[in-house]
């Protein structure tokens, strides 16, 4: 069938979809597309994760997601373990399993040969045309190296012909992930032909939102570009940040200042313990270990994830340069890697409690929503707090790390002595009584 004529079938037909991983992004994915009028079924290998989407139980804290799972399911979106009857009554496949690093640095990508081994061994039973969706992100080349072989060898089929494939990375931020996927900047479609990628583009149709398509891997790379951006601005605050703390300055007025330069922009500039959470750290680390291997020196990103992971050091060092840590009952408030989400992969919290708990101090932590994934973090080496009040009772610091809205006014009345340090320039210090001692991470 000609493209354009294919185009126009899709265009007014709402697909048949399967999502493979039920994470953080497959979930979203899935229900925002369940949201958009399409059949959606996700597939998890965690029973409990499913049962629990079955039940409209978000299995992840997700502004947002409990409401459209109450009106998506059962109706346009259920959860199955069940892999082969999710591919063979779809058409589109999205892929959105983890791909995390190896102990080098490297990504990871058992999970996804895994996957696609499973589709590709479905595949070769399909009836129908269905285009396989490479959502994960995954090294520039992996689709072509990795992917496509396996689905071909699985199968007995061939790509292009008997199926298609599209990477299409994911550029959702946890804490604004429904809003960010519903509403995207922009919807990349990296496809291997031209059939494939506009089933996909017409998937998208509903999205209001420019379309960019290209190859496979410029698709991949655009999202470790997209990634190591990011990080690299919050690296670069970080450090005009410890520069602004020794020269009496606030970095905040600093970046506030830089933002109004439309080249440089006001976004992505606000110093803190540094960046954390399931991407951008393995995403630059892959990245670095990709150019090596490819002969590329990477100066610059090297540095990124050096002065990232100095950050919480340098909190410390200013934590016991201004207060005595041994023996003080220490409060510390936010755990999760940023505020709006419970994810606690690669969160700050990590390393800034356990260098409290190493100067001695007795802490006594609170998250609105991560204290379930903290316990499994750090066990019963610390305790739990029901709320900001309860944290804060008795202790002679509190130390805010996740920058949640409600830690913008705090009340520090039960506090035995009254010293905040804020790792986020979140607290409104205007509002707090003349008794409590100050002290900001970079400002
Ligand atoms: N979390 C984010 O904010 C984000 C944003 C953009 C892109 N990404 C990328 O998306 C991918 C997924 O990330 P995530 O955070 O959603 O991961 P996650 O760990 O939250 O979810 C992965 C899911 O896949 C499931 N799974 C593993 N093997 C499976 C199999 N064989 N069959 C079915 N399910 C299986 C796991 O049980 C898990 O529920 C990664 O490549 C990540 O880099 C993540």
């Amino acid at each position: 069938m000609p493209v354009d004529l294919l185009n126009v079938r899709l265009i007014s037909t709402l697909m048949r979809i399967s999502v493979v991983g039920s994470g953080y992004v497959g979930l979203i994915t899935a229900a925002g597309m369940a949201e958009k009028g399409h059949q959606v079924v996700c597939v998890d290998v965690d029973k409990s994760k499913i049962d629990m989407i079955n039940a409209g139980e978000p299995p992840i804290y997700e502004r947002g997601l409990k409401e459209i799972l109450d009106h998506v399911v059962p109706s346009g979106l259920k959860a199955s373990v069940d892999l082969e009857s999710a591919v063979l009554s779809s058409e589109v496949t999205f892929i959105c399993v983890g791909t995390p690093s190896d102990d080098d640095g490297s990504i990871n990508l058992k999970y996804v040969k895994e996957v696609s081994g499973q589709i590709g061994r479905i595949l070769g039973r399909a009836k129908s045309y269905t285009v396989i969706v490479v959502k994960s992100t995954i090294i520039p080349g992996s689709t072509e190296e990795h992917v496509i072989p396996i689905l071909e060898r699985e199968s007995g089929k061939k790509a292009g012909a008997d199926f298609g494939v599209v990477m299409n990375p994911e550029f959702l931020r946890e804490g604004a992930a429904i809003e960010d996927f519903m509403e995207p900047d922009r919807i990349v479609i990296g496809s291997h032909d031209a059939r494939s990628g506009d089933v996909i583009e017409s998937l998208y149709y509903k999205f209001k939102a420019p379309v960019l398509r290209v190859n496979l891997r410029t698709a991949e790379m655009i999202k470790y570009t997209a990634n190591a951006m990011l990080a690299t601005k919050i690296s670069f605050i970080n450090e005009v940040g410890n520069i602004c703390k020794s020269l009496d300055v606030d970095v905040y007025d600093v970046a506030k200042g830089i933002g109004m330069d439309h080249r440089i922009g006001p976004h992505f500039i606000s110093a803190g313990p540094g960046f954390g959470g399931s991407c951008f750290p393995k995403d630059v680390k892959a990245l670095v270990h990709k150019a090596l291997e490819v002969g590329v020196e990477t100066r610059l990103l090297g540095s990124v994830l050096a002065v990232n992971e100095a950050q919480p050091s340098v909190m410390l060092k200013l934590l016991k340069t201004k207060f005595r840590l041994k023996g003080a009952k220490v409060a510390v408030l936010g755990l999760a890697f940023k505020a709006g989400t419970d994810d606690m992969r690669e969160s700050p919290a990590t390393p800034v409690v356990e260098g409290l708990l190493k100067e001695g101090a007795d802490i006594t932590a609170y998250d609105p929503e991560a204290l379930e994934n903290a316990r499994s973090v750090f066990g019963d080496r610390i305790r739990y707090a029901k709320s900001v009040k309860e944290a804060v009772a008795g202790a002679q610091l509190a130390v805010v790390v996740t920058e949640w809205p409600e830690f913008k006014t705090l009340d520090l009345s039960g506090m035995a002595r009254k010293r905040l340090f804020d790792a986020r320039h979140i607290v409104n210090r205007d509002l707090l009584p003349g008794d409590v001692e100050y002290e900001g991470l970079c400002w």
